[in-house]
């Protein structure tokens, strides 16, 4: 049963300490109904993707009470600063890159070395962030699919079943979501159009190019070049998907019980579950990266993951990964 809570204090605190064990907790933010998570803790972060029912698992938002919390995890420059002083709390959502000791699982942002930040103008969304005491991660409470919800009726018509909670703090004021600013190359790109103006921000920063430059699209689209791809991680070596045996000179990624002799092995769960998987997916291509390149090996082997649930979506990310490449 999904739990609607009251936006009181005693409701916050319940959606905190949910949150803090690793639920799912719907709540209002001046934008839209986001569908929040412990961003620190992978299995929540995955559970998400779960519950939307994404086929992809795409960044999320990192949502925090202040700027000094945000830019404790990524590192923000001059417009990062001026943005955050002028339109924090606000519908702005920056793209910075993390911090080496960020604890934001490498899930919620899909595997990259990027992270989207926001400080939400929403007293209630604020309350619940600070009273959590972690990051929250959240996309738009809504299915894969389906628009944004601004209401906490969306929400239940959406995910009544998927999710532990919902906070109800009344409709969203703006009512689309935020902007999606990169900030992580020498001139700023607006990523996705939102509730805050490119006008307003233009004022601050100067001029902010308008989409992914067409060079990067290009490649991107073949599939060519995935590491181009701005929202797509893929790893150096090369990588083999439905592997049944495995070389000595190649690193194994395995799902279940794993296969004799690979030169170097990560299990992303013995006991093949779906959800465990999700949630080292990017933790465990990084290390048989680090390590296949360390010890000389040629490639990463991935035996086969189911099709179905999360596996979808992770089976989605390892083709991507696989992809051939220049
Ligand atoms: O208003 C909003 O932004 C709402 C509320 C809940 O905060 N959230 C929201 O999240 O709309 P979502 O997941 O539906 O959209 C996040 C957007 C996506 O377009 C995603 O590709 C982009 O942000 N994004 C997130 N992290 C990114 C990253 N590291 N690099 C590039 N784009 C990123
Ligand atoms: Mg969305």
């Amino acid at each position: 049963m999904i739990e609607v809570l009251t936006d009181n204090q005693a409701g916050i605190a319940r959606a905190a300490a949910i949150l803090r064990a690793g639920g799912l907790v719907a709540f209002g933010t001046e934008t839209v109904y986001g569908l929040g998570a412990d961003a620190t803790n992978a299995r929540a972060v995955a559970a998400i993707f779960e519950a939307k029912g994404r086929p992809h698992f795409n960044p999320l938002i990192c949502h925090y009470a202040t700027a000094e919390a945000a830019f404790a995890h990524v590192r923000a420059d001059a417009r990062a600063l001026v943005l955050a002083e002028r339109l924090w709390p606000g519908p702005l959502t920056l793209v910075l890159p993390r911090r080496p000791d960020c604890p934001v699982a490498l899930l919620a942002g899909a595997g990259l070395d990027t992270l989207a930040v926001r400080v939400p103008a929403h007293a209630t969304a604020l309350a619940l962030i600070r009273s959590a005491e972690v990051p929250v991660a959240a996309p738009s409470a809504n299915r894969s699919g389906q628009v944004s919800p601004t209401t906490v009726n969306h929400v239940l018509e959406g995910l009544k079943g998927r999710i532990d909670a919902v906070l109800d703090s009344g409709p969203c004021r703006v009512g689309v979501e935020s902007t999606v600013l990169d900030l992580t190359g020498p001139r700023p790109v607006l990523l996705r159009p939102g509730g805050a103006t490119v006008e307003a921000i233009e004022a601050l920063i100067g001029p902010v190019g308008r989409g992914i430059p067409h060079a990067v699209a290009q490649a991107a689209t073949g599939l060519r070049s995935p590491g181009l791809m701005v929202s797509h991680y893929a790893p150096s070596l090369p990588v083999r998907l439905d592997a049944r045996t495995v070389a000595p000179d190649e690193a194994l990624l395995t799902f279940g019980p794993g296969l004799p002799g690979a030169g170097a092995m990560f299990n992303l769960s013995p006991t093949a579950d779906l959800a465990e998987a999700a949630s080292r997916l990017f933790e465990g291509l990084r290390v048989l990266d680090a390590t296949g390149i360390r010890l000389g090996l040629r490639a990463i082997a991935v035996m086969t993951v189911p099709d179905t649930g999360l596996g979808l979506a992770i089976n989605d990310r390892l083709r991507r990964a696989a992809a051939p490449r220049d």
